[in-house]
């Protein structure tokens, strides 16, 4: 089969299409023949060397396909061939063909492209798990979302819009994309290349501080993400783009009674997955099926283009998601 590979781990110039083996559907699996993929930051550290896949998923990159169902492994009866599915996958989905544990599947909806499925299940799970099984944010309360204009915090704001509607959502964004923020309607957009965003926090809040916070820059971030979190606010750190390592003032951390909440997706058990997809679909799939939330797409890349679509997220010039399609 046809299949994104690396040359080497380093930068995207290592990208090429080339030939894979064709995989085969195991025990409660179904094989998907792509349509399409999109791509995550975790691609990219992926790339770099820097994040191995889980034992026994592919070391193909890829975290989310759309596509049809080809075949069936033994005991995977929850879908039929010629199903459309979009899936969480642990690797390979820059590939003609991926597994798919059948639990780990949803159906698309009519409306939706596969384009558009593509760019549900890491991302739109990314979000929905942190931000409400995780970060437990209700109605009244107060979120900050760093980076609005990514994959990841596009699909934040939509679903805190459609679930807690009555939520003040923060958001930081560069310059660059402080118009098209504010065209998603959140209360407040803070362009973090020009003002701090731990004074604008507090002015917005009047130093109360926010309840939950989506964060993926890491270090740089962290003193200013615990001065902005209220009493009892949660931090949810689910990647470490400036850093790793930082210092924390646990003292104040007890006193505020705050959280922080480290989250991967990609190391959980199939079960935990399972839970986190049915949670998801239970709670947000009417509004994939009406269209009330449909992912924003900044660029859509053919396969034998990825090399270009990391070059793209690396550069941080799309808003939403970057999408790569194999079949029309
Ligand atoms: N833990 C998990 O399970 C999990 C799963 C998927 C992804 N992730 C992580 O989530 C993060 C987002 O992934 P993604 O695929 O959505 O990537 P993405 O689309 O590239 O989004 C990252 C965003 O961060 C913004 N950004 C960069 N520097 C910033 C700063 N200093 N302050 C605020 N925003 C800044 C970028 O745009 P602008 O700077 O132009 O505003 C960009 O919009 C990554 O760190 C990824 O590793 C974690």
């Amino acid at each position: 089969m046809k299949a994104v590979l690396l040359k080497n781990f380093g930068g995207p110039e290592n990208m090429f299409l080339g030939e894979a083996e064709k995989p085969q559907a195991k025990t409660d699996e179904i094989l998907i023949r792509v349509y399409a993929s999109s791509v995550n930051r975790p691609d990219i550290v992926q790339r770099q060397g820097n994040y191995q896949p889980p034992p026994g998923d592919s070391e193909i990159l890829g975290l989310e396909v759309a596509g049809v169902v080809e075949a069936l492994g033994e005991g995977a009866t929850r879908w039929q061939v010629g199903d459309r599915v979009m899936a969480l996958i642990g690797g390979g989905g820059y590939a003609e063909y991926a597994t798919a544990h059948q639990d780990h599947a949803m159906g698309i909806p009519i409306e939706m492209s596969f384009e558009e499925a593509a760019c549900i299940c890491e991302t739109y799970l990314t979000a929905f798990l942190n931000v409400f099984m995780l970060g437990k944010l209700t109605n009244g309360q107060t979120a900050l979302l760093h980076g609005g204009g990514g994959g990841v915090n596009s699909a934040a704001i939509q679903l805190c819009q459609y679930l807690v509607p009555d939520t003040k959502l923060i958001v930081t964004c560069s310059s660059g994309k402080v118009e098209r923020m504010q065209s998603m309607g959140v209360d407040h957009v803070i362009d973090y290349q020009n003002s701090s965003f731990v004074e604008e926090v507090a002015k917005i809040t009047d130093k109360k501080g926010v309840n939950v916070i989506l964060d993926h820059l890491g270090a740089d971030y962290l003193a200013g993400n615990m001065r902005s979190l209220s009493v009892y606010g949660r931090l949810l750190q689910i990647g470490v783009m400036s850093g790793a390592k930082a210092e924390l003032n646990l003292a104040v951390m007890m006193v505020k009674r705050q959280q922080i909440i480290g989250s991967v997706l990609r190391a959980r058990s199939v079960e935990e997955k399972a839970h986190i997809i049915s949670t998801f679909d239970q709670k947000v799939g009417g509004a994939l099926s009406n269209g009330k939330i449909a992912p924003e797409i900044s660029h859509v890349f053919q396969f034998s283009e990825a090399a270009d679509a990391h070059r793209m997220m690396e550069s941080s010039q799309h808003f939403g998601k970057i999408v790569l399609k194999l079949i029309d």
